[in-house]
């Protein structure tokens, strides 16, 4: 959520603090501004008037000799210079500059000045900033965080677009009602130090309303538990998430129980049911993710069912199987005969004669339309035909085929098969003439 800003060329701010307590305690609260490579001066007391002789020492362990307004001492680096005889000049500032300076002045009596020289630093990364949601209040709370500069950075938090301002403080905390809020909105925090860069750094969030996705259905046996889960995606700051029934108006949240095991992984929740009861649990369960950003609920029916018992679904298998066994034999009984009538068919003047005065009398119509049909088949093929053909012959029919066969010639059914075979090979060579014929 953070965009960095360029970390800035260090300066450096001198701070003049009067850290001198008691009798010297002279006027000493300036403060002067400089940066890496520049000069600065530190006064030795806030005095003006008539001055003594001025020694400067930087305060270490020991105090250490840097100048003096005797010409006759040679300062400890050409960078330190006096002016006006007093203060000290400092050419071309570093970081280890930092430190105590300590000023002598003696005139009628001696006088000790200190000066803390504090050389100031930007945050050394960039600020990070980001949104949540107010503890005990349904409000928006951004934070803005640059750590590790001196002195404190400024923060100012701005709306974009548009570029309102919501607010300017050292925290870099502001609270944003419900009013100001909206989906998709972006807040920019740009911070300012001191010896920061011109332009300052800056981040930005942008809040998001929550976008939910659950199972809009679950099925519960009595007894049984059940898990309803609800995602939410998508929400910036993170939405709270709260399960509901609305067995009443308002929806009543559901608090958890033994019954009712609420679980929450980052924006993931769910809904444990223990020992479903009709009674109690089926109806509308409600998921809802609560942000200051935006505020979505989603219904999730719950039924609930007796449970199948185990010794029903192994009884309606095996009824199945039977009934299944019993429409084979069934059908391998239906289909026999036809083989036998159509021995009776390719052999005229034989034994046949009665399954032909039966079959043709009766169904001849129909007998003509299967015949077709075997032959076009192919006797390769009967096993299918057993069970494509059925569904259509009434089981008027299937009597009759019956009769047939009882009646037939049991020896004729033997060849019948060999019969079949040239009858088809008959027809097919027949259509293949057909077609070779000129249109
Ligand atoms: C610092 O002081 C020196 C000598 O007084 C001067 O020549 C130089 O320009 C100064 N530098 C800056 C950055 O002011
Ligand atoms: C000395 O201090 C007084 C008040 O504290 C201030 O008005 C004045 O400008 C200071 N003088 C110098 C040379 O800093
Ligand atoms: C700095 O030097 C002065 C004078 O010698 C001494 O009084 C003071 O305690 C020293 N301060 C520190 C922090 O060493
Ligand atoms: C300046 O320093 C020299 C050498 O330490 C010393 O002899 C001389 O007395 C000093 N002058 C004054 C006015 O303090
Ligand atoms: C310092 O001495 C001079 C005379 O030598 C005197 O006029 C002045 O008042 C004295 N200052 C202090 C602070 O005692
Ligand atoms: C339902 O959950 C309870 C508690 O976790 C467990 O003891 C029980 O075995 C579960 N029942 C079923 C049918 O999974
Ligand atoms: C619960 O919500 C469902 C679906 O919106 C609705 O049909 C039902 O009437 C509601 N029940 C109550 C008690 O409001
Ligand atoms: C499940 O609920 C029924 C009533 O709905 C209750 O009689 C039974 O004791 C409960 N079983 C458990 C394990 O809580």
């Amino acid at each position: 959520m953070a965009a960095g800003g360029s970390a800035p060329e260090p300066r450096v701010l001198v701070c003049l603090g009067a850290l001198l307590a008691g009798w010297v305690a002279v006027g000493l609260e300036a403060v002067v501004i400089g940066e890496v490579h520049e000069n600065v001066t530190l006064h030795c007391g806030n005095i003006s008037g008539l001055r003594g002789q001025v020694t400067w020492y930087r305060n270490n362990s020991e105090p250490v000799f840097l100048l003096s307004s005797n010409s006759s001492l040679r300062p400890a680096e050409p960078r330190f210079s006096l002016v006006d005889a007093t203060s000290l000049h400092i050419e071309s500032l570093s970081l280890g500059d930092e430190g105590i300076y300590t000023c002598q002045e003696i005139l009628n009596v001696t006088q000790w000045f200190q000066v803390w020289l504090q050389v100031a630093n930007p945050p050394p990364s960039a600020p990070q900033c980001w949104a949540q949601m107010a503890s005990g209040s349904f409000m928006l709370q951004l934070t803005c965080r640059w750590d590790g500069g001196y002195p404190d950075p400024d923060f100012l938090w701005i709306e974009e677009p548009g570029g309102v301002i919501v607010g300017k403080s050292k925290l870099g905390v502001e609270m944003l009602s419900e009013s100001q809020l909206s989906d998709g909105k972006k807040f920019k925090c740009v911070t300012s130090h001191i010896v920061g860069p011109e332009s300052g750094a800056s981040c930005m969030v942008q809040i998001r309303g929550p976008s939910l996705l659950s199972e809009p259905m679950k099925t519960c046996f009595t007894g049984g538990n059940v898990t309803l889960t609800c995602q939410v995606s998508g929400a910036y700051p993170p939405a709270k998430i709260l399960w509901l029934r609305n067995l009443t108006q308002p929806e009543v949240i559901i608090q958890p129980s033994s019954r009712h095991l609420i679980t929450q992984d980052g924006q993931n929740s769910t809904l444990t049911i223990h020992n479903c009861s009709q009674d109690l649990d089926e109806g509308y369960y409600i998921c809802r993710a609560d942000s200051p950003v935006g505020v979505r609920e989603m219904e999730i029916w719950l039924s609930v069912k007796e449970p199948l018992n185990i010794g029903g679904i192994v009884g309606t298998i095996v009824s199945l199987l039977l009934l299944g066994l019993a429409i084979i034999s069934g059908l391998l009984l239906h289909y026999s005969p036809v083989f036998c009538w159509k021995v009776g068919n390719t052999s005229r003047g034989q034994n046949m004669d009665d399954v032909m005065v039966l079959v043709d009398s009766e169904e001849e119509e129909e007998e003509e339309e299967e015949e077709e049909e075997d032959a076009a088949v192919g006797e390769q093929e009967g096993a299918r035909e057993r069970e494509e053909l059925p569904k259509e012959i009434p089981k008027q029919d299937h009597i009759h085929r019956v009769t047939a066969l009882v009646n037939g010639n049991i020896e004729q059914m033997g060849n019948g098969f060999q019969d079949l075979q040239d009858d088809s090979s008959e027809e097919q060579s027949d259509i293949v003439q057909e077609e070779d014929r000129p249109v």
